[in-house]
């Protein structure tokens, strides 16, 4: 598999990596399931492994996410490169609800969990889920600035953010990676400048729900702009969006999830696919 440069300072790692959500939230597959899934995906030669504290069903179940890809990767008997596993803080579930908890202490206590969860002693990637409106964005950065020195983290990632926020975080701490929504059907993050600035500073610009997420990506196989794209590279429509995506700029690293090992292994390979122009004008113009 190609590679692509994480962040600065940070390995290369594949061009396409995997987002281990699906895996862990409602409509979870079994966990034997979802470990044949990540070892699929690891075979495929994919080494980013995207991940959240939250990716559970509700407080009493946080960290599922985590302990399952612990599992997958103790019991992976590849041998390809190492793999680098990228969690994230900053929300919180009760009762199954998404909500915002980017307090500095709330951080610290979720790194705690996530460094037992995946049983390491130092997180490669750690990203702010999200800022949270409650708390003052230099202090929930603040708290990754403080793991970083402790030793509990190796890099420093945000997600959710604009260009204003990255600069205002690169003046506390080195930035590594930004994980914003991006696919030709939410392009916010190629409109608002976040992708050409992070490109600027190389840093890695990982490209969440980049299949348009679980209800859209069912629709794409029968997308007019779509198909006849995919039966030319004899390719999914799934496999075409991430390699308009990988077109858009070299810091792009989209991060499809799965739970099916067919879909894992598909998305891996859509690495290998070069577009021509008119492919990804066709792409540009389409109306999704
Ligand atoms: N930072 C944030 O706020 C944030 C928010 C959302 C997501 N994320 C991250 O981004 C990752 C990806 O987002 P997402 O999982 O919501 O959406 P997505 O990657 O756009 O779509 C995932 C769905 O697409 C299907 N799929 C994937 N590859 C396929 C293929 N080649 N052929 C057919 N179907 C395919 C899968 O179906 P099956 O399940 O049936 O295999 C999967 O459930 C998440 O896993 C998570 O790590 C981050």
């Amino acid at each position: 598999m190609q590679t692509r440069s994480l962040g600065p300072g940070a390995p290369l790692v594949s061009a396409i990596g995997f987002g281990a959500m699906p895996l862990s939230i409602q409509g979870r597959p079994d966990e034997s399931v979802g470990v044949r899934v990540i070892h699929a995906t690891l075979d495929a030669g994919v080494t980013l492994i995207d991940s959240a504290n939250v990716y559970c069903l509700d407080n009493g179940d946080i960290g599922h996410n985590e302990r399952l890809i612990a599992r997958a990767l103790k019991s992976w008997s590849g041998a390809g490169p190492s793999v680098l596993v990228a969690t994230k803080g900053g929300l919180a579930r009760p009762q199954g609800r998404w909500e915002s908890d980017a307090r500095p202490e709330r951080l610290k206590r979720a790194c705690e969990h996530s460094l037992k969860a995946l049983d390491v002693d130092c997180i490669a990637l750690y990203q702010l889920h999200a800022p949270d409106p409650q708390v003052p964005f230099v202090e929930s950065v603040g708290a990754l600035a403080e793991l970083q020195r402790e030793g509990k983290i190796r890099w420093v990632g945000l997600s959710n953010v604009s260009v204003d926020q990255i600069k205002q975080a690169q003046s506390m701490v080195p930035i590594v990676t930004v994980q914003n929504r991006l696919s030709p059907f939410a392009r916010q993050a190629l409109d608002d400048g976040v992708v050409r600035y992070c490109a600027e500073q190389g840093i890695g610009l990982l490209a969440f729900a980049p299949l348009g997420g679980a209800g859209l990506n069912k629709t794409l196989p029968q997308n007019p702009a779509l198909q006849p794209i995919a039966k030319r590279h004899s390719a999914s429509a799934h496999a075409i969006v991430l390699a308009w995506l990988l077109a858009q700029a070299s810091n792009i690293i989209p991060i499809p999830g799965a739970r099916a090992v067919e879909h894992a292994v598909d998305s891996a390979r859509a690495a290998e696919l070069s577009l021509s122009e008119a492919e990804r004008e066709a792409i540009d113009q389409a109306c999704f």
